[in-house]
């Protein structure tokens, strides 16, 4: 099953609605999204040269645009929506009191 870490410097109340938000977990830089009741939880890096995802910002539909050449990716799934044919690594999220922790394979 998943290695459940818990996200660095970062609580379910310090975390801004809509602000993608990096942290660390295991070593690992990860990307933070809260959206309403939900958090997300998706790699830092971009899949597509490395820039740093949380330098980016929402489209109108929610989705992540990556800063360096706006590629755009849902980060229910990681899915590419603008097309180019990348995958951005998303992971599970279990919120357990105030703390956030990331679920690893
Ligand atoms: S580095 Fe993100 S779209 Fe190119």
């Amino acid at each position: 099953m998943y290695n459940w870490l818990q996200a660095e410097g970062i609580t379910i109340h310090t975390l801004e609605e809509n602000k993608p938000t990096e942290t660390i977990a295991g070593e690992k830089r990860i990307g933070l999204l809260k959206k309403g009741d939900m958090v997300y939880a998706f790699s830092a890096t971009c899949p597509h040269a490395s820039a740093p995802l949380c330098d980016g910002w929402l489209d109108a539909q929610g989705r992540i645009v990556c800063p360096l050449h706006k590629y755009r990716f849902d980060l229910a799934n990681g899915r590419n929506t603008s097309g180019e044919g990348y995958k951005l690594k998303t992971y599970p999220v279990e919120v357990r009191e105030e703390y956030i922790y990331i679920g690893f394979i």
